[in-house]
């Protein structure tokens, strides 16, 4: 039975099903190009995250913020390049999910299969909620007004008013809500609406929703380019620069206001942000050339985020003071409201750009979900109908629309937060997997016109890294170590702590303990098998922003980790194509 869990499926198979008439695969159109690709990935990645949730992570990081920025781009990256190893090797649909199947084996590619319908589904939730928010205050420009209990979610107008909220908005929703069998009807109806559209554009076929894409790209661009001159101008033409050191409570300036312990409390929403660059191995069945164009497409649309991430945290951090940015949800068109830079028609352009580029992330990704399903029912651990093709439209039609469902019907009882978090602590996870896979997987030759993935020895260098983080650390705070270690996590002892809960310290506590074992255990083996850098690196980085989650962010997550469980031992571990094979 242990075996069988871990059996793993042959590159070689994976590679033949990709090209099998009998799996449907045929019937997808490889249409795709490198600057589709790159594009698929800006529009899947620049969106709700740089729009919306950046306005709560500098809110409790600050202008240090950026260093949260930069240590997540410093992950993706080393990930992007381990995912363009394995898209490269692999280019079938299904991205990390078959990626762990041919190296952890099944029982880790259900899981991450599992865990990926966090990252596209649910994550679409918040983009959702994200682009029904610009869109209301769109129209509220243009003077059309909705009511509240109709542009907001149920479970956020309930959790306010249990805090105490007076938000007038609030109140409005609570109380001109129609009642139904005593039962308030407050629901996102933007939000359920722009996810049915998606859901039909998707439907009807890749090459519609392709050129769709490319123009909401460009234009989000020049908007977003537009955010960062205006904005860049006017905080050194105001003299708004000293903002970059605000007073923290002891009124001292700083980088960090909040210590980094603030910076790491933004590790949902920043790296909420950088999703998507992963979005496009899914694609690997319809571009022209996967294994020359999905890397570069990867790394590339990477690239331009991550600088366009860091020019925004400076034109925001620079226009004013972080602390304004306290439930802020649209903060690139917040710093030109009247009170800050005062530019009347950048509000304007900002919301419409907005609307765009969230409608372009959530594309991606609910192109994505269904082609992963697919990938999954091929090898029998779902249903069959989930790999049915339409005839015509040529695209996964059952997987499309039970996605649709999946996004659509938690929008009624769901909030921004709860997904937030749900979201990047599943994605974060894969990202792991996806590493630890790339250093399982045997190295092979470089071949021309094909991605390899540098092998750099890690050898010495990985326990260097380790060792230098370690002196960095205990350098920075000579008490690092002993405050973890020594730490009452029995709850005895008294603990004061404004801003943080104990139970997110102490699961931070033990988050650390855990990191610096794997740290040092990963650094053995890297000495003893000469293990890889590069996913060497990307592991690490991806287990250290893990460490930023909270208890109620593990608890849901391993929650849902064990009803996947459940689900995969009661149908896929017996229906498992590999099942049928051993048998
Ligand atoms: N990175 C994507 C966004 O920010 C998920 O919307």
């Amino acid at each position: 039975m242990s075996n069988s869990l871990f059996r793993t499926k042959k590159i070689e198979n994976i590679l033949a099903e990709g090209s099998d008439d009998s799996h449907g695969s045929a019937g997808l159109k490889r249409v795709l190009t490198v600057r589709d690709l790159t594009f698929f990935g800006i529009a899947a990645i620049l969106g709700a995250g740089s729009f919306s949730s950046l306005g709560g992570a500098v809110f409790h990081g600050g202008p240090g913020v950026i260093i949260l920025f930069l240590i997540t781009a410093i992950a993706c990256a080393f990930t992007a390049f381990c995912y363009s190893e394995f898209a490269s090797r692999i280019p079938v649909a299904g991205s990390a999910y078959t990626y762990a199947y041919a190296s952890f084996g099944e029982l880790f590619a259900w899981i991450i299969g599992w865990a990926l319908i966090m990252e596209y589904s649910i994550g679409n939730i918040y983009v959702a909620y994200s682009w029904s928010d610009y869109f209301t205050s769109f129209l509220e420009k243009c003077n059309v007004h909705i009511p509240q209990y109709l542009c907001t979610s149920y479970m956020e107008v309930k959790d306010a008013l249990a805090d105490g909220s007076t938000n007038p908005d609030v109140l409005a929703a609570w109380n001109n809500a129609p009642l139904v069998g005593g039962l308030r009807i407050i629901f996102d109806l933007p939000a359920f609406i722009i996810n049915i559209l998606i859901t039909m554009l998707v439907y009807r076929g890749i090459k519609e929703s392709r050129n769709f894409s490319n123009v909401m790209v460009i234009l989000k661009m020049v908007v977003v380019l537009l955010v960062i001159l205006v904005g860049g101008y006017l905080v050194f033409s105001k003299g708004l620069t000293p903002n970059w050191q605000p007073a923290n409570d002891e009124g001292v300036p700083s980088f960090m206001p909040n210590g980094f312990s603030g910076v790491m409390a933004a590790v949902s929403g920043v790296f909420f942000a950088y999703i998507g660059f992963d979005a496009v191995s899914v694609l690997a069945e319809e571009s022209k050339n996967p294994q020359r164009d999905l890397p570069r497409g990867m790394i590339l649309s990477l690239v331009i985020c991550t600088v366009v991430y860091i020019l925004l945290t400076l034109v925001l951090t620079g226009a004013v003071n972080y602390r304004s940015f306290d439930g802020v949800g649209d903060p690139l068109a917040f710093i030109f409201e009247a009170q800050n830079l005062n530019v009347g028609w950048m509000q304007f352009f900002v919301a419409i750009a907005a609307v765009v580029a969230m409608t372009s992330v959530l594309l991606v990704f609910q192109m994505g979900q269904p082609r992963i399903w697919m990938s999954m029912s091929r090898d029998g651990l779902l249903p069959p109908v989930f790999q049915r093709i339409h005839p015509k439209f040529k695209t996964p039609s059952f997987s499309t629309i039970v996605t649709g469902a999946v996004v659509g019907l938690p929008i009624l009882f769901t909030d921004k937060t709860f997904v937030l978090d749900f979201t990047s602590i599943a994605t974060l996870f894969a990202f792991v997997l996806v590493c630890g896979g790339v250093l399982l997987i045997p190295r092979r030759e470089k071949q021309p016109g094909k991605f390899n993935l540098p092998y750099i020895n890690g050898q010495f260098i990985f326990p260097l890294i380790i060792a230098g983080a370690i002196i960095l650390a205990v350098s920075l705070s000579s008490g690092y170590f002993a405050n973890i270690l020594n730490f009452d996590f029995s709850g005895n002892a008294d603990y004061v702590n404004g801003k943080l809960s104990f139970m997110d310290v102490a699961t931070s506590n033990i988050s650390l303990i855990i990191f610096w074992l794997c740290a040092i255990t990963l650094a053995i083996l890297a000495f003893i098998k000469k293990y890889s850098l590069i996913p060497l690196m990307g592991l690490i980085t991806c287990m250290y922003l893990l460490t930023g989650m909270t208890k109620n962010n593990w608890a849901w997550f391993l929650g849902w980790l064990a009803i996947g469980l459940v689900i995969y031992l009661l149908y896929g571990y017996r229906k498992s194509k590999l099942a049928v094979t051993e048998k």
